[in-house]
């Protein structure tokens, strides 16, 4: 089959790579039907996640059809048509019993496209199927559900739920790409009386206003703090998402919140950041940090079935997954292409010769 596969930082290709097995019996094996670029990808191809090996296939979201099943999944059948989530869970680990999945001691984690291989390729093995992957309710497109694999959990519950936004709150949101904008869109639900987005890229602020902020700053001048006490008569947000994963963002955040206020960190952080305590002890912040556990993964896709939650404009680009590369560099130039989210199609399992992946890989490429 085909697979994006990195070769150490900065290298990349559309290789051909042997076809994914049933290795143990709590296994799937899934025909990739839709998948997607996350900026994580771009961390890793920068070579800032050292644990991911040279010869990984890359990606951790994708919509896939099962095509085999180990002996021992019970739950699943092949034909169903799964979310295939940035989150493993073995199920029997005491993080995964407290739902928290992304701690999963037992082998599950953010394993695809990290410590195993990932969802951009023709198919992929899926360890602990039963209590890893999500069924799609059959009306509903890949595309309506696919970011439910990462942005989307992500920004409610390390931004919105961590933050702990309430009906009536002012919600500051640095970072208006994928998360930040994810943010903005599950903010909503819980009715703040303020959404403010702030970014440096007027383009992605009129994304954020489209999608349900209130008010937008562009900071490339530092006008962001200055807005937001005037919005506030002086007091401050009552929580601050950070969406970037820069010092300085995260130390606009400390500043942009009320005393009493929170502090959701979700960016991935490179450097170390400073924790002003020297003026923050007096002022009772709470701050948050954390990998998504994407336990409201089956509410948030409630939420998309009931169509109260609509997910379609972050889909902004569609490429053949066959042009998963070319997908990369629009993905990469967001500033330039205007990209958030790029949607890889794969060529439907119904058209393809056959429903057992080596004998389906017949004219696949
Ligand atoms: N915690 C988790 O589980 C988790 C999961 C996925 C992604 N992430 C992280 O979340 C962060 C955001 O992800 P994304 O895909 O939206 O990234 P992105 O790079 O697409 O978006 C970041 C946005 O921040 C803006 N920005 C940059 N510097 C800024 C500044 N100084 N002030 C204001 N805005 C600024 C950029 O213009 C851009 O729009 C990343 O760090 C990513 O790695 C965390
Ligand atoms: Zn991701
Ligand atoms: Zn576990």
């Amino acid at each position: 089959m085909k697979g994006l596969v990195y070769h150490g930082p900065g290298k990349r290709s559309w290789d051909t790579v042997p076809d994914p097995t049933i290795e143990v019996p709590t296994d799937v094996v899934v025909h990739i039907d839709s998948s997607t670029i996350c900026g994580t990808d771009l961390h890793i191809l920068k070579g800032d996640v050292p644990a991911v090996q040279p010869g990984t296939i890359l990606g951790h979201e994708a919509v896939g059809t099962i095509v085999e099943k180990g002996a021992g999944v019970t739950t699943l059948e092949i034909g169903d048509r799964v979310i295939v989530s940035c989150i493993t869970a073995c199920g029997r680990c005491r993080f995964c019993k407290e739902g928290h999945y992304g701690l999963c001691s037992g082998g599950g984690g953010w394993i695809f496209g990290h410590l195993i291989d990932g969802l951009q390729a023709e198919y992929a093995r899926v360890p602990f199927a039963d209590t890893s992957v999500y069924k799609v309710p059959p009306e509903l497109d890949d595309e309506e559900v696919l970011f439910l694999a990462d942005i989307l959990p992500t920004a409610y519950e390390v931004g919105v739920l961590n933050g702990r936004v309430e009906p009536g709150d002012t919600v500051a949101i640095v970072g208006a790409g994928p998360i930040g904008l994810a943010a903005v869109l599950t903010a909503s639900l819980f009715t703040p009386a303020h959404i403010v987005a702030i970014d440096m890229d007027d383009a992605r602020l009129e994304r954020a206003r489209e999608l349900g902020a209130d008010v937008t700053i562009n900071n490339s001048s530092g006008a962001a703090l200055a807005a937001v006490q005037q919005l506030t008569g002086g007091l401050g947000a009552d929580v601050a998402i950070e969406a970037v994963g820069v010092p300085d963002t995260f130390e606009l955040c400390t500043e942009l919140v009320r005393p009493g206020g929170r502090v959701a960190n979700v960016g991935v952080h490179g450097h170390s950041a400073t924790l002003h305590l020297e003026t923050l002890w007096i002022r009772d912040l709470t701050i948050t940090t954390g990998l998504v556990d994407t336990f409201t993964t089956p509410r948030l896709l409630n939420l998309i079935a009931e169509g109260k939650l609509n997910a379609l404009p972050f889909a902004t680009h569609y490429f053949p997954l066959g042009e998963t590369m070319s997908a990369y560099d629009t993905f990469g130039e967001a500033a330039k292409s205007h990209a958030l989210k790029v949607v890889l199609t794969a060529v439907p399992l119904h058209a393809m010769p056959a429903a057992k992946p080596e004998k389906a890989l017949v004219g696949v490429s």
